[in-house]
């Protein structure tokens, strides 16, 4: 297995102050934003400015101005495939320092969850071959063969306004950065 980075989501107490920052200076562009669970939650707003990621940076309303709030929710690592997140999962849960991970799919992506022993959040996940619209999120099954996990995550979201093959999306964002002026 190989990890290879993706993307940090970071919790941010001003949004507008942060975006305004990250997409004027930086460079960043809005890919996609909302409700952090589907219907309720604090805003996330996710950042790229490569076509290779649907977010690069993505920001959570959510982080406290006293106490122990740290600024970054989760770090997320790419793996080839299913069975490099069922490995992860298992070797996470024989981890006596950590709770067992959680099997979640953003549509775009299958993913596990879990929390480092000083409680970093850190997502492990493949690719899926469908760009949908974030942010969205549901389980998966892992007692599940890997072609009906895939099954059950591509019908979830089929039916989902701008779902589609990945491979246009991909295509489509490539057009679009290489047609940015650059900085
Ligand atoms: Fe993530």
């Amino acid at each position: 297995m190989q990890l290879r980075w993706s993307h940090a989501v970071i919790k941010v107490r001003n949004m507008e102050t942060m975006t305004r920052f990250y997409m004027d200076v930086l460079g960043f562009e809005v890919a996609d934003r909302g409700p952090l669970f589907g219907d309720s939650g604090p805003e996330i707003v996710f950042m790229s400015q490569y076509e290779g990621d649907h977010h690069q940076i993505a920001f959570v309303e959510a982080r406290e101005d006293e106490g122990p709030s740290n600024s970054v929710d989760h770090i997320a690592f790419r793996v080839d495939g299913l069975a490099d997140v069922r490995e992860m999962m298992d070797r996470v849960a024989t981890c006596p320092d950590v709770d067992a991970g959680a099997p979640v799919t953003h549509g775009n992506a299958i993913s596990v969850y879990f929390k480092d022993p000083e409680q970093n959040g850190i997502e492990v996940f493949c690719d899926t071959p469908w760009h949908v619209q974030q942010p969205v999120i549901a389980p998966w099954d892992p007692s599940l063969d890997d072609a009906d996990v895939l099954k059950g995550v591509g019908d979830t979201f089929a039916q989902k306004p701008g779902t589609g093959p990945m491979a246009d999306y991909i295509g489509d964002r490539a057009t679009h950065f290489a047609g940015r002026t650059s900085k």
